[in-house]
């Protein structure tokens, strides 16, 4: 798996191919300083055609190796309440739940009404948190 980095404005951009051999990108990370010591992942995708083969996994195991290697404290990441696969894609990698803000995905702040998810419809953001550990 090849990496791509380029610095965006605001964070960085992780571009991951699935191999050696190829350009074409198979996932993105986005990583942003949002405060002290913090970063949050955004728009964490990997092409439709290439999902559940283990590169959402070794791309996001990737990018919190280079996080931390930063010197970055903790890492955090919020999903919808519907996103059943990305609760326990960020749980797998050792994300733990933190906070729910309910009613973020509503009309009031520019969201359609009535989404859904795996038959659930999609209301609340779910927030979870990677904290790495401290040498003693
Ligand atoms: C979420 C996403 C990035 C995962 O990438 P992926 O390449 O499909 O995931 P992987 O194949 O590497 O799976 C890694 C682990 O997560 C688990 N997982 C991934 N999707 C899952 C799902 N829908 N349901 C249950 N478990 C899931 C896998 O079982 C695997 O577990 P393992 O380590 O025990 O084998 C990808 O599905 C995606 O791009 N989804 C659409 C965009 C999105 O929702 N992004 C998140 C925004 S918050």
């Amino acid at each position: 798996m090849e990496q791509v980095r380029s610095y965006m404005q605001s964070g960085e951009l992780y571009a991951y191919s699935a191999s050696a051999d190829t350009d074409q990108v198979a996932g993105v990370v986005l990583a942003i300083p949002v405060e002290q010591d913090t970063v949050e992942l955004k728009a964490v995708a990997v092409d439709r055609q290439l999902q559940g083969r283990g590169i959402g996994k070794l791309m996001l195991q990737r990018v919190l190796e280079d996080i931390r290697a930063s010197g970055v404290k903790r890492v955090l990441v919020g999903t919808a309440n519907a996103g059943i696969g990305q609760l326990a894609f960020y749980q797998k990698a050792g994300f733990r739940l933190l906070r729910i803000e309910r009613d973020f995905f509503s009309p009031e702040r520019g969201y359609p009404e009535n989404m859904e998810d795996n038959g659930i419809r999609l209301r609340d953001m779910v927030w979870m948190d990677l904290v790495y550990p401290t040498a003693t």
